[in-house]
């Protein structure tokens, strides 16, 4: 046996302990959870559009959760969770009922800050929302100051910029509102506030971040103007949105986690079905074409609105690289487990313009600097971003996720390439975005 793998739980907390021996190769076909993205999108626009929606291979993971719960909370009908279908009877659009008790997004800055945009432009209505530990520490201004430009009322923590958050909905006006940032999360928010205002409300955002929301309204009915030149979005309310049937493909934010696996292990070769390639989230393919690694799409076709593929990884000998610029919204979440690629790479690997990075679900930079330094990598921390050398050997030893699913998922990933034993403690962590991660992991790794 080349790797065994055990879990243990102490104090609630999930220790994932992986230990190696020579003769590890990654081998099968597997498919990854519904995208995180899509799945948060398709709950929200069901519930606020008129009529039924229907939810093919919906992510069964805590965040997708937690806006389910939300909006069962604000009124809408949505059936028991599964992969197969979700059904969604919408209430239309300004109809959310007020909720008797705090809106909880748990660990999911989509579903807070999505939601503050559908929650501040309901008229006649007192909201409030909270999160877990983390999620209370977010910034949210980069919402609530847009929001508040078009007449919303919010108030919070630290000048309104921290959860918990109450929110008294307003009739809106529309903005053409320059977004620091290039964010989704931003840019959807200020949309679904659009939709509910009469007249044009436009986000520009520096960079290209990914478009499921302009998609996805499309779909619904929304009208929107898009200028790819300039990045802007506009929609036109007061918008109407009919139920549609929606199929999520899987998540090539998980799919990242094998792409990096199979390239590092040696002899690997996986298949991974059915992975959403949206041009806006491909930047990990594009990296790791930098990096030498062999990916390559099959099957490439569109589903329901999204370019979906089957990735087909083989190891190589992986080269450094920079990732910076406009490709860093295209890939912000793979950012973890692209370190761990560029541990093995031979040579510097820089990643900046990142800073992005240290108000995720943890300071990824300072997080997987540590935890890969103290597996024995030269990993530096930049102010936005990191510098790594590669082709230092790593040693198993006890690492930390920080609550984090993509840094439980990306140490995982490096414990498989490890010498000895790898302790991932609160590896519990997996189940925000990809609650089979373990499961495919033990599969994989079947020799
Ligand atoms: C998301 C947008 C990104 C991403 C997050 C999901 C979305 O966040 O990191 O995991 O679904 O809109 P930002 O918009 O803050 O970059």
């Amino acid at each position: 046996m080349s790797v065994v793998i055990t879990q243990e739980t102490t104090n609630r907390q999930q220790n994932l302990i992986i230990k190696t021996a020579a003769g590890l190769s990654l081998q099968g076909r597997i498919r990854v959870p519904g995208d995180k993205s899509i799945s948060h999108r398709a709950l929200m626009l069901g519930a606020i559009a008129s009529g039924e929606t229907r939810i093919q291979g919906l992510l069964l993971g805590e965040d997708p959760r937690s806006t389910a719960s939300c909006f069962q909370a604000l009124g809408a009908e949505i059936s028991e969770l599964n992969t197969e279908l979700v059904t969604v009877k919408g209430i239309g659009l300004g109809q959310l009922q007020e909720p008797v008790d705090v809106l909880d997004a748990g660990n999911s800055g989509t579903t807070l800050r999505l939601m503050l945009g559908i929650l501040a432009s309901h008229p006649g209505r007192f909201f409030a929302v909270t999160g877990d530990h983390s999620l209370r520490s977010r910034p949210m201004s980069r919402v609530v100051k847009p929001l508040q430009q078009m007449g919303a009322q919010i108030w919070g923590r630290q000048a309104n910029s921290l959860a918990p958050l109450a929110i008294q909905g307003q009739t809106l006006q529309p903005i053409h509102y320059n977004s620091p940032i290039a964010s989704a999360q931003v840019k959807s928010c200020i949309l679904l506030a659009g939709l509910m205002t009469a007249g044009e409300t436009t986000i520009t955002e520096p960079a290209l971040s990914r478009d499921h929301s302009e998609r996805m309204l499309q779909a619904f009915g929304a009208q929107l103007n898009i200028d790819p030149e300039t990045h802007s979005v506009t929609v036109t309310g007061p918008a109407q949105l009919q139920g549609q049937s929606v199929i999520v493909p899987g998540d090539i934010s998980s799919a990242a986690f094998w792409l990096v696996a199979a390239a590092i292990v040696p002899d690997s070769e996986l298949v991974i079905e059915n992975v959403g390639v949206n041009p806006t989230r491909t930047g990990i393919l594009e990296a790791l074409s930098m990096m030498n690694a062999d990916v390559q799409l099959e099957n490439q076709r569109l589903v329901a609105g999204e370019p979906v593929a089957d990735l087909r990884v083989r190891s190589s000998k992986l080269k450094s690289c920079t990732i910076a610029g406009d490709l860093i919204p295209r890939l912000i979440d793979e950012i973890p487990i692209l370190a761990v690629a560029a541990v093995f790479a031979q040579g510097t690997t820089v990643i900046r313009d990142a800073a992005e990075l240290r108000v995720k679900e943890s300071d990824r930079i300072a997080v997987m600097a540590n935890q890969l330094q103290h597996m024995g990598a030269n990993a530096i921390e930049l102010p936005d971003g990191l510098e790594i050398v590669g082709g230092t050997p790593l040693t198993g030893t006890d690492v930390d996720s920080h609550t984090d699913h993509r840094i439980a998922m990306s140490l995982a990933i490096a414990a498989l390439s490890s010498a000895g034993t790898t302790t991932i403690h609160r590896a519990e962590a997996a189940a925000i975005s990809y609650p089979d991660f373990v499961p495919t992991l033990e599969q994989v790794c079947r020799t």
